[in-house]
């Protein structure tokens, strides 16, 4: 069964079968939609409710989360902004559908949506899983920490994200105080199983389990 709301972002809802499954928030990449990670959210958590929004950003037609000036060239005023966005739709679709705070799940240009949201709105997500995700701000703002639990996977070959980039986001997340995991592995940058079953591992622990 799903039921979509009018909200501020076009998106998918599929309620939860089990209770005290964590809600997912499902964030797609570069000329994804709202279907995109549904298979892989209901891969990690089969019970869990699933909010998959659309990014509102259209590059030639496809869809993203904020503007860029170039392949990882950020318009960062936009991501500032478009992270607020993101963060009030949160707290929209949790009034209307009765949901916990949710784990991000993003992908690419979704995981550095999420991660901008970390930085710019801490306390928006339960936990997060970010998918070849780069830094979204150079210089993100001093904010009141949190001790959100991030796991952080980049792929080893990956083209668009240089290891330095990655690593340099771990540093900014841990400083706003996430208890980041962050894993490098022999991938480029598309998903591989091993991402599937690390974050559903990552899921699965228990909080104190993965510092
Ligand atoms: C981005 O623009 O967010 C990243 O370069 C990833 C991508 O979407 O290609």
């Amino acid at each position: 069964m799903s039921a979509n709301a009018p909200l501020s972002f076009v998106h998918r809802f599929e309620p939860a079968t089990e209770a005290g499954a964590p809600p997912l928030l499902l964030l797609h990449g570069t000329g994804g939609d709202e279907n995109d990670l549904i298979g892989l959210g209901r891969m990690l958590s089969p019970g869990s409710a699933l909010l998959a929004p659309r990014g509102k950003v259209l590059e030639g037609g496809m869809p993203r989360f904020f503007r860029r000036l170039a392949e990882g060239v950020f318009d960062e005023e936009d991501v500032r902004r478009r992270a607020g966005e993101l963060a009030d739709f949160v707290r929209e679709a949790r009034e209307t559908y009765g949901l916990a705070a949710p784990v991000a799940v993003g992908f690419s240009n979704g995981a550095n949506i999420a991660a901008a949201t970390l930085l710019l709105r801490p306390g928006t997500f339960s936990g997060a899983i970010l998918l070849r995700a780069m830094v979204p701000l150079a210089d993100p703002p001093a904010v009141a920490p949190t001790d959100t639990r991030v796991l952080l996977l980049s792929g080893a070959m990956d083209p668009i994200v240089p290891g330095e980039n990655a690593e340099r986001l771990a540093g900014q997340l841990r400083a706003a105080g996430a208890r980041v995991e962050h894993r490098l592995l022999p991938a480029g940058h598309g998903l591989s199983q091993a991402d599937v079953s690390l974050a559903q591992g990552w899921l699965a622990a228990p909080a104190e389990a993965v510092a």
